[in-house]
């Protein structure tokens, strides 16, 4: 399994704080922001590992983190030149990824659940978190239908289609890179992850996990507020790095 952290993107929700700073490099309580999620796969026992970074923080990215020795791992990185959405890490990432699975996690997406059995159990095509939230139009949402079955995922939808959100942390088998290259860019000019996830709902492929513990996204002023209070209250005491 390998593990691509992605870390991009142009944070314009936090600024003037992401003005001259990646919003993953701004500190959650003691540790800057993209230490949590490189928590999570290091715990998860992953050491393959590519950080997707925008090019004006390439060089702090590097500065920060190093080769990965001093975590235990081996980091590769890769630029993305402008944010054309999450689904790109993937083409982005495809001699990294290779024939391997690919655990993915967002730079600013907080677990504390420890997602080393979620691997452990991958057995390909796609595997997704979501988590019940009182405001899913944030982000992609799950529609299940009568039988608790997914119908389908949907990006920020306008409206009301369940409480699930999806969560920054997937993994699919190696063919995630044939569902990039395949999705069209939407209207915002992106490619979605949803249609990834979407596209290995259509095999039949698709499997929706469980978050169990506290999720955080980072990505505004109040959940950046609430990451830093929860990661001082509950989560660096358990971190491995
Ligand atoms: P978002 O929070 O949706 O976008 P953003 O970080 O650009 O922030 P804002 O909406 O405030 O402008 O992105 C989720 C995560 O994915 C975040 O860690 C940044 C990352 N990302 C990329 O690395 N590349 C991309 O093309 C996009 C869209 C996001």
């Amino acid at each position: 399994m390998r593990g691509i952290i992605l870390s991009g993107g142009s944070g314009t929700r936090l600024r003037p704080l992401t003005k001259i700073t990646s919003k993953q490099l701004l500190p959650i309580y003691n540790r800057p922001m993209i230490y949590y999620p490189l928590n999570t796969l290091v715990k998860a026992g992953i050491k393959e590992i590519l950080i997707i970074v925008a090019p004006e923080s390439a060089g702090d990215y590097l500065n920060l983190l190093g080769s990965g020795k001093e975590f235990g791992v081996k980091f590769t990185y890769e630029i993305q030149d402008h944010p054309e959405g999450l689904a790109q890490a993937f083409i982005i990432g495809e001699n990294f990824i290779d024939r391997e699975d690919v655990v993915m996690i967002l730079g600013d997406n907080i677990f504390e659940d420890d997602v080393s059995d979620a691997i452990k159990s991958f057995k390909g095509g796609a595997k997704i978190f979501a988590k019940k939230v009182p405001d899913p139009e944030r982000f992609g949402v799950v529609k299940f239908d009568k039988n608790m079955k997914v119908e389908k995922i949907a990006e920020k939808p306008q409206e009301h289609l369940s409480d699930y959100a999806v969560t920054g942390l997937y993994i699919y088998d190696h063919r995630v890179i044939q569902a990039a290259k395949e999705i069209n860019p939407s209207a915002r000019g992106e490619l979605e992850i949803a249609d990834v996830n979407n596209w290995f709902l259509a095999k039949g492929e698709l499997e929706v996990a469980m978050v169990e513990e506290e999720w955080l996204d980072a990505g505004t002023f109040d959940s950046l507020l609430k990451a830093q209070n929860f990661a001082k209250e509950k989560l660096v005491a358990k971190m491995v790095i």
